[in-house]
């Protein structure tokens, strides 16, 4: 079991430390990489949403896209955000592997930066897969982002750039396959790209 939770974590860190971890330009690149994947016509959620940082410049670009987080600072601080920008998006805090949305509601899941490997054990990941595939439409299509690593395995005391990061679940791409396999998920696809300048797997998932 891991010694915290990801809402203790990220509470007691908060939104500037995380935000922080990002720059502008990162973003900027990331959401590029999104867009390129996106219809206008989609109803979308960004699983693990943080505080905004994809939900609010897409949902500002005219995109269709509620939030859900499990860390209710994090859910605070985008309704802020969505306020100060004049936007209206339902932003609501969740667990990812219970959504509270009814089969077949979304065109797209996105779940970014490594939130899926938070999730510690892989009952949990390919619970929350299922999850990803139950919501969506079909036709509908799921994006998952986590990190590259050379081995698999749970990593208690994560660092990352030097810094303390939540324990995170670690993936290789054949790691990850298992996951969409256990899910019983088949129509998938994992690449290793650039993202935000950074290699990433991105996993695919599409629902016929
Ligand atoms: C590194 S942040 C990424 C936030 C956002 N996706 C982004 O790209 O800015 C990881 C997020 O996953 C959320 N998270 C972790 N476990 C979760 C769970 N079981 N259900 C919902 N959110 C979760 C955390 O609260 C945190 O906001």
């Amino acid at each position: 079991m891991p010694d915290i939770t990801p809402a203790e974590f990220y509470s007691s860190h908060g939104t500037k430390w995380l935000s922080e971890r990002k720059t502008e330009e990162m973003t900027g690149m990331e959401l590029a990489y999104i867009r390129s994947l996106l219809d206008r016509r989609w109803k979308i959620l960004d699983l693990a949403c943080g505080y905004g940082r994809f939900t609010i410049p897409l949902a500002g670009d005219g995109y269709c896209i509620e939030g859900i987080d499990i860390t209710p600072v994090f859910i605070k601080e985008a309704e802020d955000r969505a306020k100060r920008s004049h936007l209206d998006i339902r932003l609501q805090v969740g667990d990812m592997r219970h959504l509270p949305y009814a089969d077949g509601t979304f065109d797209c899941v996105i779940c970014m930066w490594n939130a899926f490997s938070e999730l510690t054990s892989l009952q949990d990941q390919a619970g929350t897969a299922g999850e990803i595939y139950r919501v969506l439409k079909s036709g509908g299509m799921g994006l998952i982002e986590v990190r590259n690593h050379r081995s698999s395995g749970l990593v208690q005391d994560n660092m990352i750039d030097g810094d303390v990061a939540m324990p995170s679940y670690n993936h290789t791409r054949g790691s990850m396959k298992n996951v969409m396999v256990s899910a019983g998920i088949r129509d998938y696809d994992i690449s290793i790209d650039n993202f935000g300048g950074r290699n990433r797997l991105m996993v695919k998932i599409w629902k016929k």
